[in-house]
C-alpha cells in the first residue's frame, strides 16, 4: 500500500456550478483508495473565480478575496465528500493535521485551502510531505508541464520528466493574485523541490486518465523528480 496525495484541481472537477465531473470521478477514486491510502486536496474552479470576481469588483482586499476563495475551494470538498459516501470521511479537513488524524479511518481524506496567499496545489505540496506520500498527483487540464502555456503558445516546450529546479524555473514566472491560474503554484514546486517527493502532473479532463497511471502505468503525463526510478504503476 503507498499514501497518494492528489491536488484536483477546481477546474476540473466542478469548472462550473452547471458542470461538473463528480459521478465520474466516484470509480476513479474508489479504485484507487481500494488499494492505496488516500488524500484528495479539491480546488476553487470556477466558481471560486467567480467569487473572487464580485469581491474585486467590490473593492475588496486580497487576502479577503482569498478567504472567500478558499471557502468555495470547501465547499466542492464537501459535495465531493458526500457524493464519495462511505468511502470518504465524512468532514473536510481543515489543517494538514486533521487530515493525518481523519487519515486513521482508512477513508478517503478530502480538504479544500486553509491559509491565503496560495492555491490548493501548496496545500496538497505540504499534506504529501506531513503524510511522507510516495507521490503526489496534480490533476489539471493538460498533459504535464510546458515550459509555456501550451493553451496559448503553439511552440510551447513539453517535458516528460524534469528535475524540481526546472519545475520551479517554469513555474516562477507566474504571478500570485487571488484566483491567477498557473499549472501549478510556485510554493508547491518549491515544496517539491525540498520534500524530494515526485510529483505527476497530468489531464484530469477524463478522469480514467488517473487511474491508469497510478494502477497501471499508463500515462500522457509529465514526471517531476530528482532520480529517473519508476515511479508508475504505484
Ligand atoms: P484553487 O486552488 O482552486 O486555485 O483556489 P486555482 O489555481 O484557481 O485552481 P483550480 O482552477 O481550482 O484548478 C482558488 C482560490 O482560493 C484561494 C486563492 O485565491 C485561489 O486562487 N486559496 C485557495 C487560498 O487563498 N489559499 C488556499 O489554501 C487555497
Amino acid at each position: 500500500m503507498k499514501t497518494v496525495v492528489i491536488s484536483l484541481g477546481g477546474s476540473i472537477l466542478i469548472p462550473e456550478l452547471d458542470n461538473n465531473r463528480i459521478r465520474d470521478y466516484l470509480p476513479v477514486l474508489t479504485r484507487i483508495a481500494a488499494k492505496h491510502r488516500l488524500f484528495v486536496v479539491v480546488g476553487g474552479g470556477g466558481g471560486a473565480r467567480d467569487y473572487i470576481g464580485i469581491a474585486r469588483s467590490l473593492g475588496i482586499d486580497e487576502g479577503t478575496a482569498d478567504e472567500i476563495g478558499i471557502l468555495v475551494t470547501r465547499l466542492n470538498a464537501t459535495l465531493l465528500i458526500s457524493a464519495l459516501g462511505e468511502a470518504a470521511y465524512p468532514k473536510v479537513a481543515e489543517s494538514h493535521s486533521e487530515a493525518k488524524k481523519f487519515a486513521e479511518s482508512k477513508k478517503i481524506v478530502v480538504m479544500g485551502g486553509i491559509t491565503p496567499g496560495q492555491t490548493t496545489d501548496a496545500v496538497a505540496a505540504v499534506l504529501a510531505e506531513r503524510v511522507h506520500a510516495d507521490v503526489f498527483v496534480n490533476v489539471t487540464s493538460v498533459n504535464g508541464i510546458y515550459d509555456k502555456d501550451p493553451k496559448e503558445f503553439k511552440g510551447a516546450k513539453y517535458f516528460k520528466t524534469l528535475t524540481p529546479s526546472q519545475l520551479i524555473g517554469i513555474v516562477g514566472k507566474g504571478g500570485l493574485v487571488a484566483g491567477s491560474h498557473n499549472v501549478l503554484d510556485i510554493i508547491a514546486a518549491r515544496v517539491v523541490e525540498r520534500s524530494h517527493i515526485p510529483l505527476v502532473v497530468l489531464d484530469g479532463t477524463t478522469p480514467k486518465n488517473l487511474s491508469d497511471a497510478l494502477l497501471t502505468g499508463k500515462c500522457d503525463c509529465s514526471i517531476v523528480s530528482e532520480t529517473r526510478k519508476k515511479i508508475l504503476p504505484l
